[in-house]
């Protein structure tokens, strides 16, 4: 007995996305901007695109075109098999970035039966034992260097695979190369970053860096962007299976890099919602232990390395420029980088708290009325957005499609601004203007649909009844 008859119905606060051709998409959403500017509504007129949230997906799967956390699946009735080739494995305490999601991903895998076996080096790229843990198995396979070993992980894969024969595989972008990947039939890749929009954001920090054409000529990064945008057209087609983690990033898949489109799947990131909690009396705390006074009329926060490209130019800028008419509007700067000392020269009001501990930073979270999130780089999904609303707060971003077509969906959820100065100081204005009781509001709307599409759970489950569903076990 496989799932072919459990009916996906969506989740509660989730809607379903209704429209597979992108031209009748491109001609709804006109028509929405239209609904949009001439009636007074403060979210977008949802029913134009999504259907009914009771309503079903009956079609195949693979033809879907929301992202598979919002269906809801019950527990598994098969078992899988699962080869995963991933850059790193995190062996220290508090993995960042891409180990924590490898990580939260595949051990949620292995807890719900299947067997994993992760084929990786370990993130300190010093020699560790193999491990096995349950259903879970991390071999590694590193070079001298202690990056992975091509040749060395696929003999032990093959080995492994003419033990009992994988179901699928999967790999963290290329760390299956594509001309591997060839020999591979049941392979899906995940792109965490594609050259499209890194191309897009290239662009951006020119524009910012030289505004007025007085630089010679562009950046090499942004002259390197097009041929390797070229190259990666080229190569993706080696892969058959792709998942993306934005809505956006699918629709470039389809449109701009012309993969058949049952073959592009989107699964967005999610969190650990036990860690990242509603807390507001741990936020008050936290205020009051970094010397926030008690008369603040509003607090934001940005976390995160703190350099260029992750935009604290902009930052810097914008609230240098609102804090003159704004005296009792406070910054909680979380991180280290270059551009702490800066903040630090901004006064009393601005806090540089330095790199936290992973158990403060849900603190941190509380302590706020709005998360900022200035980013230049709109390739992946920054977890930080989402820990903050799964926290119950409204966050400000850049208008980059990744973050508009999957996080930030309307109003409701927060504040976007486009990457300069002059509409990032507008958007703290929209911000402070809307206080801290509007921004509360809008940080349960936030919670709620974090806790809908986000969370670590939603993404395992999605995972699995994806590569179900392409391994054709979703069948009889
Ligand atoms: C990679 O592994 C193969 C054996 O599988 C070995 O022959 C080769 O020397 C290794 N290469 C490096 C750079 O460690
Ligand atoms: C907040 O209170 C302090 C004294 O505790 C005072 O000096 C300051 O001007 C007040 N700020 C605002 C914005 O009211």
């Amino acid at each position: 007995m496989g799932l072919k008859h459990q009916s996906y119905k969506t989740s509660s606060s989730s809607k379903l996305f209704s429209i597979r051709s992108s031209t009748i998409l491109s001609i709804t959403l006109f028509l929405a901007s239209f609904v949009y500017f001439f009636v007074p509504v403060q979210h977008f007129p949802e029913p134009l695109f999504w259907v009914d949230q009771e309503a079903r997906f009956t079609g195949d799967l693979r033809d879907a075109k929301f992202p598979w956390n919002k269906l809801c699946f019950g527990p598994a009735s098969e078992n899988l098999k699962l080869a995963v080739f991933s850059k790193t494995w995190p062996v220290l305490a508090a993995p960042g970035g891409m180990e924590r999601h490898a990580f939260t991903l595949y051990t949620a895998l292995a807890a719900r039966g299947h067997e994993i076996h992760v084929f990786t080096v370990p993130s300190d790229r010093r020699p560790h034992q193999d491990i096995h843990q349950g259903s879970l198995h991390v071999h590694f396979a590193a070079n001298d260097h202690g990056s992975v070993n091509c040749s060395l992980a696929f003999d032990i894969f093959n080995k492994e695979n003419m033990a009992g024969a994988f179901d699928y595989v999967h790999t963290e972008s290329v760390s299956l190369p594509y001309w591997r990947a060839k020999m591979v039939p049941k392979v899906a890749v995940t792109w965490h970053g594609i050259w499209y929009e890194i191309m897009h954001s290239k662009l951006f920090q020119e524009l910012l860096s030289n505004p007025n054409g007085q630089l010679p000529g562009p950046m090499t990064e942004l002259q390197e962007a097009m041929p390797r945008l070229v190259d990666e057209i080229r190569f993706f087609t080696s892969y058959t299976q792709h998942i993306c983690i934005s809505n956006s990033a699918g629709e470039i898949l389809i449109n701009i890099y012309h993969l058949p489109p049952k073959n592009v799947h989107v699964i967005l990131n999610g969190v650990d919602d036990t860690k990242f909690v509603h807390y507001p009396e741990a936020g008050a705390q936290f205020r009051q232990n970094h010397g926030v006074s008690a008369n603040a009329s509003l607090v934001m926060g940005v976390a995160g390395r703190l350099v260029r490209d992750k935009g604290h130019p902009l930052l810097y800028e914008a609230f240098s420029a609102i804090s003159k008419h704004h005296p009792g509007v406070f910054l909680l700067v979380a991180g280290s980088g270059p551009w702490g000392k800066r903040y630090a020269e901004l006064g009393p009001n601005v806090k540089v708290l330095g790199p936290l501990e992973p158990s403060e930073l849900s603190e941190f979270y509380n302590a706020l009325d709005v998360f900022v999130n200035p980013t230049l780089r709109p390739q992946g999904l920054d977890l930080t957005l989402m820990e903050a609303m799964h926290c119950g707060k409204p966050v400000l971003a850049p208008n980059f499609p990744s973050i508009t077509g999957s996080v930030v969906l309307n109003e409701g959820f927060g504040y976007t601004f486009s990457p300069n100065v002059e509409s990032f100081t507008e958007a703290l204005e929209a911000v402070i203007r809307d206080g801290p009781s509007v921004l509360q509001r809008k940080g349960m709307a936030c919670k709620k649909h974090a806790i809908s599409m986000f969370t670590a759970a939603k993404m395992a489950s999605a995972y699995e009844s994806c590569l179900l569903q392409l391994a054709g076990r979703l069948v009889e």
